[in-house]
């Protein structure tokens, strides 16, 4: 597709991510999210991978300079000072140079890596791959020890924010259980640049902060946490990102000849049939989370849900029963695919993870259904979304009902899905 208007939505998409560059690394947006967060980059990676490769792999190299020595890779790399977000880095006090937060996000990178290096000069790339391989693998392998506590291949998220859907419904109920009777006074800066109805509740802001007061006084021990943490949820949508990230990772492995790390990984990819039996609800007789300390499934139907496509977790009951789910929430919204099931009383169409369309998580779900042969769905999930952009703007979000823009303008990830993605 080429035209006029596809050509100046591409040069617009272009001049947000350059105008985002902080040199090395792109924020999200440069209002609310003045740093580099973690799957935000590997998305933008591949947007800059439609006009300049060498960026694109830098985004990534960037992003993996600040990984801890056990692996763990941060949710946010605070490179360099400013107000404009709450909580900076003293407030996370990692004692790490850079200072980052003590909490991870979803493991896109991989995935990423296996694009930048499939559509890359492999001859040229090639000490690039060779290098970021044993950073992707630690981290995967931080997740395996600190974050599948039952090993089962599921991934258990410590805090909202690490699953990247703060305020999904999911988390209600688990974290109704954090005490937040400490936390004490603070000034959010989110509600500063936006409108407090598209953001997440003040209950929900003490849990975080709460949560990163938990985190912090056992020295971001993830050890402690993993054993202790008030917050301890399998994440349907990590769990399904990091099954699909191992599958690229393994593909790495075997660009690169590296037989033994193809063997490990094996290993995790073997646990995709007991990770899709631990979050299969039957009572919403589809895919969701669920609560590691109480054993009760999370009870809430989100896009999450519909990535284990994407996490080639295939069970043609299963399958048929969230193809029908996709099939009645489409009549019920204008563009897929609502974060929250709009028959969910909780759903709420501008609020942030409860309602509305985020076009990462569209792109991940387009991308899984077209593996699994849903050709159908996956192209009217892509258009849906080349729509709301061209329609709207580049925003953080849309809402499902009227296409409304909802959060941040001139967002990064937005613009790199357009890019790589949406367009076509
Ligand atoms: C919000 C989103 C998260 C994202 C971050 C920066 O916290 O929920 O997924 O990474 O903003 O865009």
């Amino acid at each position: 597709m080429s035209n006029p208007s596809t050509d100046s939505l591409d040069q617009q998409a272009r001049d947000i991510l350059i105008g985002n560059d902080r040199g090395g690394y792109t924020v999200p947006n440069g209002r609310v999210y003045p740093f580099q967060w973690n799957w935000d980059s590997a998305f933008v990676a591949l947007g800059f991978a439609t006009f300049d490769p060498d960026r694109a792999w830098r985004e990534v190299e960037t992003l993996f300079a600040a990984q801890w020595p056990d692996g763990f890779l941060p949710h946010i790399v605070f490179w360099k000072e400013d107000a404009g977000y709450f909580p900076g880095p003293q407030v996370w006090a990692s004692g790490r140079t850079p200072p980052t937060s003590g909490i991870t996000q979803p493991p896109v990178a991989a995935s990423v890596v296996r694009q930048l290096w499939e559509g890359a000069d492999q001859v040229a790339f090639r000490p690039r791959l060779e290098a970021l391989f044993p950073k992707l693998l630690a981290w995967h392998r931080w997740f395996h020890r600190f974050r599948d506590p039952q090993k089962k291949g599921v991934v258990v998220a410590m805090h909202p924010w690490e699953t990247g859907r703060d305020n999904s419904a999911e988390w209600d109920a688990p974290a109704s259980a954090v005490d937040v009777s400490q936390v004490g006074a603070y000034q959010r800066r989110d509600t500063s640049h936006l409108d407090q109805s598209m953001r997440p509740t003040k209950l929900d802001y003490d849990r975080y902060l709460a949560l990163v007061q938990y985190g912090r006084a056992t020295g971001w021990n993830h050890q402690t946490i993993t054993d202790t943490n008030p917050f301890r949820v399998a994440d349907v949508g990590m769990t399904m990102i990091l099954l699909r990230a191992n599958h690229d990772l393994l593909a790495l492995a075997q660009a690169l000849g590296r037989r033994v790390e193809a063997e490990e990984i094996q290993t995790w990819l073997d646990l995709a049939p007991a990770a899709g039996d631990y979050l299969w609800d039957e009572r919403l007789n589809a895919y969701g989370s669920r609560d590691l300390i109480t054993g009760q499934a999370c009870g809430a139907l989100t896009s999450a849900s519909f990535l284990a496509f994407y996490g080639r977790v295939r069970h043609p009951v299963r399958d048929r029963a969230m193809l029908a789910h996709a099939e009645r929430i489409a009549g019920r919204v204008g563009r897929m695919v609502p974060s929250l099931d709009p028959d969910d009383p909780r759903f709420e169409p501008m609020r942030y993870w409860r309602g509305p369309v985020w076009a990462v998580v569209n792109y991940l779900v387009g991308t899984g259904l077209a593996d699994a042969g849903q050709a159908d769905w996956a192209e009217k999930i892509r258009r849906d979304t080349g729509e709301l952009i061209a329609t709207t703007g580049f925003h953080e979000a849309y809402d499902p009902l009227t296409s409304a823009p909802s959060g941040g303008d001139d967002f990064s990830w937005t613009a790199a899905i357009w890019l790589h993605w949406a367009r076509r």
